[in-house]
């Protein structure tokens, strides 16, 4: 037998080292590797299920289960395959049980038997939360219980359609030690859920938050483990919720769901560019309407920038929903190649509610944003922008043309803003295409009028 080792664990990604870290080399967090028991190797063997020809595997499998919701069949690529486990992470009171709930109620109601373990809340503060989001709660069982097989004997007599488990960082296996939410515990629990739900070919949704501290296990850890993973995203004070996949054995990564939280629970967000930019106020400097693109849904999202003398001193920049490092390139490239001193300016740019965009596709509109708030120049009515910035100071073409364009021209945008397409790229007739090569001459074309340089 082999000595057994120690093994340390990060909380926060779960890379693992066999010494203590101060510092996570995987996802750069401090302290947040704690000693774990090394994952225990199976020595029975059980009894082998027989080799298959690939060729000879029938494919009579069960059909997938419809969620009531589409946004998020959407994201798990149409439905929940059986016997798959599904990981939804998220922050604490993002939204995670709401919307589980509300899946489980009209599932409970028109297919079967449904159990929701919950270790977080009890029945009653579910039975409140099922009132306001008027659920009658047929068939739907609830189970306060945090020990795992007892809650998989629940699950083996419940004869369930679906089974919740309400989070996975407060369920424990016994033998493993009394604390709920360890990188070990968390992962072994899943391990058995996961085993549960191919042999009775039940799907499972398991909620993990994502933690701070460092003594309880994020979701991270678990993302190898699952089927599929998913998180529910959203600014703190935005009532926008973005469902995004990251990893589906059945189907497509980097699809979104949005849904609104409202008094009576999530609400499914079938057109989010007109909502994103239904607050946009009319002939305002500093507002650029982008055409980006989340999985494969394009979505318009209002680019919003603010460039200020700085008061003294060191200018400063601020990012809300866009990547930092990127403002700091665009601010420089356009100090040095379009002639836009922002040298002693701070700026602000903020992404009308609280989406995150990171595509690079989307360099210009922040750019145009950016400069028609230093310039005080309104950008051309009716205008979206789309290009990459180079360091030069030129544009480069973006991915998905069409669908990016056919979004625009469905709400109304007349002009698009683009570096040249390729011969044969398909563009929608119902929108003009403004060529640019370069940032300097994106300004031109897309800024109406130059007023004075200073404040807004
Ligand atoms: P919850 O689903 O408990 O979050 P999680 O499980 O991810 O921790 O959501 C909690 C928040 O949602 C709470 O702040 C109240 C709000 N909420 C609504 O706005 N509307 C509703 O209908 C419900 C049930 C909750
Ligand atoms: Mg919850």
């Amino acid at each position: 037998m082999p000595h057994p080792r120690k093994v340390y664990t990060c909380t926060q990604c779960g890379s693992e080292s066999p010494k203590w870290l101060g510092r996570c080399p995987g996802c750069n967090e401090w302290n947040t590797y704690v000693e774990s028991a090394p994952v225990r190797k199976e020595t029975r063997r059980h009894p082998v299920s027989g080799v298959q020809e690939l060729s000879r595997v029938t494919n009579n499998v069960l059909p997938r289960l419809r969620l009531p919701l589409s946004e998020f069949n959407r994201v798990l690529g149409g439905g929940l395959v059986p016997g798959s486990v599904v990981l939804m992470g998220g922050d604490p009171g993002i939204g995670k049980s709401t919307l589980l709930l509300q899946v489980a109620g009209p599932i409970a109601a028109g297919e079967g038997n449904v159990l929701y373990v919950s270790g977080e809340e009890s029945v009653h503060q579910i039975k409140l939360r099922a009132e306001r989001l008027g659920m009658p709660g047929e068939r739907l069982f609830l189970l306060p219980e945090t020990e795992l097989e007892t809650i998989l004997e629940h699950a083996e007599g419940a004869n369930p359609r679906l089974v919740i488990v309400d989070s996975i960082q407060t369920v424990y296996i016994g033998e493993l030690g009394p604390a709920a939410g360890s990188v070990a515990q968390v992962r072994e629990c899943t391990s058995r859920l996961m085993r549960w739900a191919k042999r009775s070919n039940v799907p499972v949704f398991i909620v993990g938050h994502v933690t701070k501290d460092g003594v309880i296990a994020g979701p991270h850890t678990l993302e190898h483990i699952v089927d599929v993973v998913l998180y529910l995203e959203g600014e703190r004070f935005s009532t926008y919720r973005l469902l995004r996949g990251v990893k589906n054995r059945f189907g497509s990564i980097n699809e979104v769901g949005v849904f609104e939280m409202s008094d009576a629970g999530m609400v499914e967000v079938e057109n989010p560019s007109e909502i994103f930019l239904s607050q946009r106020a009319r002939h305002a400097t500093g507002s650029v309407i982008v055409p980006i693109v989340e999985g494969t849904r394009p979505l318009l999202v209002e680019v919003q920038a603010l460039a200020s003398p700085t008061p003294f001193g060191m200018p400063r920049r601020n990012s809300n929903g866009v990547d930092y490092n990127r403002l700091l390139m665009i601010a420089a490239v356009l100090s040095k190649r379009a002639g836009i001193p922002l040298g002693s300016q701070d700026i602000i740019v903020n992404v009308a509610g609280g989406i995150r965009v990171n595509e690079p596709a989307a360099d210009l509109g922040i750019a145009l944003a950016i400069a028609s708030s230093y310039r005080n120049a309104e950008v051309r009515s009716g205008l979206v922008a789309l290009g990459e910035i180079g360091l030069g100071g030129e544009l480069r073409s973006v991915s998905h043309l069409e669908k990016r364009l056919a979004e625009a021209a469905k709400l109304g945008f007349k002009t698009c803003l683009l570096p040249p397409v390729k011969a044969g790229a398909r563009i929608p007739p119902d929108i003009e295409i403004l060529p640019v090569v370069s940032l300097a001459q994106a300004l031109r074309k897309g800024l109406e009028r130059e007023g004075d340089s200073g404040s807004d």
